[in-house]
């Protein structure tokens, strides 16, 4: 069946939109509505006794993986290591009894992440496998197949494969916490209502599609642009930075807000817009601190938050793109939402070719 575009112009925007959609049906198959718990796949060994859990993933999915490692050692309290692909063999990872490790892929195919999960299968491992495309060699290596209902993704810059991967890796992350009895049934049960609240905070964070369309004039003349973010935020501004680069050709570097001043702080001048990923909460002080950094160094913030965050740092920001305030739980499916319509919106007003950008591959095959 040929995949249309409907009445969108590229395919990633569309897929961007398809997000409250394919989250909503990708939570269904891991929640219990009924007695609001969650669930996995029916397995055959007993995932309370891991005792740590290696990731490995390339690109948008290793930065999935790097909220997973957030929530799970949060909720779950189990350690987690977490590599690229391309690196993680290398570095000949200690891989003991009782390990699982957790591999995060769109298509299932790419080469590195199928190669580091040989290593880690003949390493005696339990094999976890999150993947959008069902019968990838991926999947039918899985001992505990974790599967993503994004639906294909057409556009070489993952987009709604990213969000689903989160909803599947915060239903793990709460499922992991509950077996290991550092999760309660009242817990859980806020955990699941937060998580079925997403595809409603999807939606509101999609109503700012034309107000960040206008905002990309400011961010298309850039060189380079920065992303800043604090714990599970910042693996998003690393996404932020990679989507934009992937599609405008900016140079965009994500930063952890606190570690810009031993480096990336060199660079900014007001040529330079940073943008700052910071809902409200405990976080929010600390990030915004260093924002106040970058403006002393006459930097372009762009600040991405709640209206709370907005009502007390807003201010002297060159934008503000307001998002509905969520459970830290969720803010990172969230905040996707902002930084991916900004580089699709860059990348429309350059004119480059959204869809297949130059020298970048949908599955990369090679190691
Ligand atoms: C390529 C794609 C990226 C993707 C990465 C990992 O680089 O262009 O969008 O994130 O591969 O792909 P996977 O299918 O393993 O998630």
């Amino acid at each position: 069946v040929a995949i249309e575009k409907g009445n969108y112009r590229h395919f990633m925007q569309k897929e961007i939109f398809e997000q409250p959609t394919v989250v909503a049906q990708t939570l269904r198959s891991y929640i219990h509505q009924v007695d609001e718990s969650v669930a996995l796949p029916q397995i055959d060994f007993d995932l309370s006794a891991v005792k740590r859990i290696t990731i490995v993933a390339c690109g948008t999915s290793f930065y999935a993986g790097m909220v997973a490692k957030y929530w799970i050692e949060t909720f779950a309290r189990l350690p987690v290591d977490i590599d690229v692909a391309s690196e993680f063999r290398y570095r000949d990872p200690v891989l003991e009894p009782g390990g699982l490790a957790l591999f995060i892929s769109q298509s299932g195919e790419t080469a590195d992440t199928l190669a580091a999960l040989k290593h880690c299968k003949a390493a005696g491992q339990t094999i976890a496998v999150v993947v959008n495309v069902p019968t990838s060699t991926m999947a039918r290596e899985a001992d505990l197949l974790l599967p993503t209902h994004a639906g294909p993704e057409i556009g070489v810059a993952s987009t709604k494969a990213f969000s689903c991967q989160l909803a599947v890796l915060a239903a793990l992350a709460a499922h992991l916490a509950v077996k290991r009895g550092r999760m309660d049934r009242a817990e859980e049960t806020e955990v699941v209502q937060h998580l079925l609240q997403t595809p409603a905070s999807l939606n509101a964070a999609l109503a700012f599609d034309e107000e960040i369309a206008a905002m990309a004039h400011l961010i298309a003349p850039a060189r380079d642009v920065l992303y800043l973010g604090r714990g599970p935020d910042y693996p998003l501004a690393l996404e932020g930075a990679l989507k934009l680069k992937e599609i405008s050709y900016i140079h965009a570097e994500g930063y952890a807000s606190g570690e810009m001043k031993h480096g990336p702080i060199a660079l900014i001048d007001e040529a330079v817009p940073v943008i700052v990923l910071a809902p409200s909460g405990p976080l929010f002080e600390k990030t915004v601190s260093n924002m106040q950094e970058v403006r002393a160094r006459g930097g372009k913030v762009v600040l991405i938050s709640d209206a709370e965050g907005i009502a007390e740092a807003g201010e002297g920001c060159i934008a503000t793109i307001e998002m509905p305030r969520v459970h830290p739980l969720i803010a990172p499916l969230v905040y996707a939402v902002p930084v991916q319509l900004l580089a699709y919106h860059v990348a429309c007003v350059k004119g480059t070719d959204v869809d297949q950008p130059r020298n970048l591959a949908k599955s990369v095959t090679v190691e």
